[in-house]
Order: C-alpha cells, then sequence, then structure tokens
C-alpha cells in the first residue's frame, strides 16, 4: 500500500468520522483506503443512462438494443438476455431489496431496526473477503472459537496477515463459551475483530438463547469498557435449526443497536440456505447502533468498492436466478421440504445414538442443534487413524478438523446414518484392538 489516500475515500472517511462516530475506527488501514470509483467508468456510465447514444460501458447490445448474447446462452438459462449484462459492483438493486426484506421476515426482531443494505458479494467466502479487507489488517488478531471453518486460515491469515487468537467453544457443561471469549474481548487494546458463525462448521452448534443472552452481554461490557468491536458474523447456514431453545434469529439482532462501540458484519447468503452452491451469491451488511443512512451508505460504497476491486461485479446470471427464486410462489414450501430432510437425519442420529450407549465407548458426541454438521470426538484413538480406518475398511469417508471428526450429515441419506455410526464404533473398536 502505498500513495495518498484518495479524495474519495477522504470524503467517505470524513462521513464515518462525522459527529465523533466510532465508525472509521473500525477501519483496517486497507479499509480506510477503500472507496467505490463513482466518478470512473461505473459513476459515468450511469449518468448516460437513458442517453439517446451510449458509448460508456464495455457490453454489447444488438441493433435493436437489446443484449447481444448467445441464443443458446439464453435458451440454457431461461432468464432474459439482459441477465447477461453486468450487474452493478453492489449487486442487482431488486434483488438487495428482496434480501433486505426477507432479513426482516426471517428475524422478526429486526423491525424498527436500523441496518444498511446487503451489498452482493461472489457467496460468503468473498464476503469474508471483503470483510477482510475492510477490518482485518496486518497483525490484527481475530478472536473466534477454537472449532472453525478452516477456510478462514487462508482468508484473514495468509490473506490479510491476521492471526487467529482461538477460544474454547464449549464450557465444561456443552454451553457457548461467552466468558472465554469476553476475556478475549478484554484483553489490551482498543480494536477488537470477532468472528462468530452460528450454525457453526465444523460442529453444527448453534447459540441457544442462553448463550445468545451471555454472548450478548459480553460484547456490550467490551463495548462499555471502550473497546471498538468489529462483530463478523457467518451465517452461512442460517436457518437449520433442530431444536428448541436455539435461536431461530442471527445474532444480528441484538449486535445491531447494542452500542455505538459495536459494528456487526452480517454475512449471508443462497449457498446453504437456498441449496445453491454453485450459483455463488452472497451479502454483506452492516449495523451499528446511531449510524445514519449516510454512514451506511459510506460502508456499502467502502463494500461496493472492494467487490470492484476484486471481482468487478458479481455473477448477475446468479442474481437473477435468485431473484426469479425468491418470487417463486413454491419457493416457501419447497424451502420447508428441504429443511425438513435435513431435520430428519439430524433426529434420525439423536435416536440411533440413544439406541446405541455402546457407542459412548467409542466416541464422544460433540454438542450440536443446527446445520449441515455434527462432530464426534474418538475415545483412545486419535482422529485422523480412524478416518484412515474407515476409508480403508469400511468405505467410509469423513473430515477430521481440529482433532475432531465431522460428519456432515447433509449428504448422507437418511437410511445410511445408522450405518455411518456403527462404523465409526467398529472402526475405533478395530484400531483399539490393534494398538
Ligand atoms: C462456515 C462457512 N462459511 C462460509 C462458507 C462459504 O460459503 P460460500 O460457498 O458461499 O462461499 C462455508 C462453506 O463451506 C462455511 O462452512
Amino acid at each position: 500500500m502505498s500513495g495518498p489516500v484518495h479524495e474519495l475515500a477522504e470524503k467517505l472517511n470524513g462521513v464515518l468520522q462525522a459527529d465523533g462516530s466510532p465508525l472509521f475506527r473500525f477501519l483496517s488501514a486497507k479499509g480506510q483506503r477503500a472507496f467505490f470509483p463513482s466518478t470512473g467508468i461505473l459513476g459515468q456510465g450511469a449518468q448516460a443512462k437513458g442517453a439517446a447514444i451510449n458509448a460508456t460501458i464495455g457490453t454489447a447490445f444488438e441493433e435493436d438494443g437489446t443484449p447481444l448474447s448467445l441464443e443458446c446462452a439464453e435458451r440454457l438459462t431461461a432468464l432474459p438476455s439482459t441477465a447477461f449484462l453486468y450487474s452493478p459492483s453492489s449487486g442487482v438493486a431488486a434483488l438487495r431489496d428482496v434480501w433486505r426484506e426477507m432479513l426482516f421476515e426471517k428475524n422478526p426482531s429486526l423491525k424498527g431496526k436500523r441496518f444498511s443494505h446487503p451489498v452482493v458479494t461472489h457467496a460468503l467466502t468473498h464476503g469474508l473477503f471483503v470483510a477482510g479487507h475492510l477490518f482485518v489488517g496486518e497483525d490484527d488478531a481475530l478472536i473466534l472459537p477454537n472449532l472453525y471453518w478452516d477456510n478462514y486460515e487462508l482468508l484473514f491469515c495468509e490473506g490479510y496477515g491476521a492471526r487467529l487468537d482461538l477460544f474454547p467453544m464449549f464450557t465444561a457443561a456443552g454451553a457457548f463459551n461467552a466468558a472465554a471469549m469476553e476475556a478475549k474481548l478484554m484483553e489490551s487494546g482498543e480494536r477488537k475483530i470477532l468472528l462468530l458463525n452460528f450454525p457453526n462448521n465444523p460442529t453444527g452448534y448453534t447459540a441457544t438463547e442462553s448463550d445468545a443472552v451471555a454472548i450478548t452481554a459480553s460484547i456490550r461490557r467490551a463495548a462499555e469498557a471502550g473497546k471498538k468491536v468489529v462483530v463478523i458474523l457467518d451465517d452461512a447456514y442460517f436457518g437449520l435449526v433442530y431444536e428448541e431453545g436455539v435461536c431461530r434469529e442471527s445474532l444480528f439482532v441484538h449486535l445491531a443497536d447494542l452500542h455505538p462501540n459495536v459494528l456487526a458484519v452480517k454475512l449471508d447468503g443462497a449457498t446453504k440456505e437456498d441449496y445453491v452452491w454453485g450459483v455463488r451469491v452472497g451479502f454483506i451488511t452492516f449495523a451499528s447502533q446511531g449510524a445514519t443512512d449516510e454512514q451506511y451508505r459510506a460502508l456499502e460504497a467502502k463494500a461496493a468498492g472492494t467487490v470492484r476491486g476484486t471481482v468487478s461485479n458479481c455473477s448477475n446470471i446468479g442474481q437473477q436466478m435468485m431473484l426469479k427464486i425468491y418470487r417463486d410462489p413454491d419457493y416457501v414450501t419447497q424451502k420447508r421440504e428441504k429443511y425438513a430432510i435435513l431435520n430428519r437425519r439430524y433426529q434420525t442420529i439423536k435416536r440411533e445414538l440413544a439406541a446405541h450407549p455402546e457407542y459412548a465407548e467409542s466416541f464422544t458426541r460433540m454438542p450440536s442443534n443446527s446445520g449441515y454438521f455434527m462432530c464426534v470426538k474418538p475415545i483412545g484413538v486419535d482422529a485422523e487413524s480412524v478416518r484412515r480406518c474407515l476409508i480403508e475398511r469400511f468405505s467410509t469417508g469423513v473430515i477430521v478438523l481440529n482433532g475432531l471428526i465431522r460428519l456432515a450429515f447433509s449428504s448422507v441419506p437418511n437410511a445410511a446414518l445408522p450405518t455411518l455410526f456403527a462404523n465409526i464404533d467398529a472402526a475405533v473398536r478395530y484400531l483399539k484392538e490393534r494398538a
């Protein structure tokens, strides 16, 4: 990074500092330099919108003014040819509106709360990357539970030079360890970056309602002590909760207006929620108590500028597809049906483990209540040996992460689940006998 900060970035920074607002102080060095190039090609193109002759943007149009696209491509997508044009860097406006509306529907406690418009990202990984750009700098510590999606290392450590500052995810009683989280937030230094992912990958754990109270109170105490806390919420698996007493809403509802020293950054999207992994549509949304509309626009501009500088803009086809899907009268029913499939598998697993108390000699079930995954901890043998034994002797594939065996029941038919657990038990017993 060199050279003076661009005047458009200076302008956005001024907005974020207005009236003594702490928002500017959440930004990383890269985040302070981020801006949306509103006076460049995109801005000039926007000004020419509706002009009789528009020779601005590098797309192509037929002689009749419709997008110039291959008919075979149109047949394939069943979308209007406008879907082949560029999307704005901040995303398709109608999709952003629909997603914002859906955030209110899925999180009723957001009613009356203020937050930014979602900015479209190339699904959640890119949303996390955008959040990293804006808030995570060289040598920053990223506070997160010790059971986490391994891609955070590539994203934040390799990508931005940060280090992961882990706390134990669970208490001995199996609750979320908010006290350990708070201790990290209270360590020296003013700027804190916290990353929370519910439903969690790999554990499939979502904060219970009492966890959420404890987490919110801890973050509030840190903010009251003067810490500037950016809370990055990775809500990739939002909505897939299978137990009572577990948060059905995002923690965003509690953090959106918690304290001016707290900036909530919500990453979510279609990938896992809507079972469209390859479509690549996600969102980044900001909320902080007391932030003005103009300050939200400034944060959106910084996010859109980061999109512009990374992937330029996200797939319009993906966004148009999702827009059509969200407006489809069958969407809600079909989504409920797919949830029921995953919920049934979760309930099968619970029943299966209850029916086989002897499995408790081979592995411990980690706390889980949601999502695509659950974890077991093998007893007396290491997880990697179990994984290899499962492949070689039982034709069963699992993932080992942080010494645990992660089971993606999202990918296993209901009827195969009893065999999956019987195989894990048999593999552990086999290894123990030969130890
Ligand atoms: C916790 C978590 N966050 C984000 C992602 C990335 O999602 P996407 O495919 O939308 O980039 C994943 C994917 O596995 C994940 O498990």
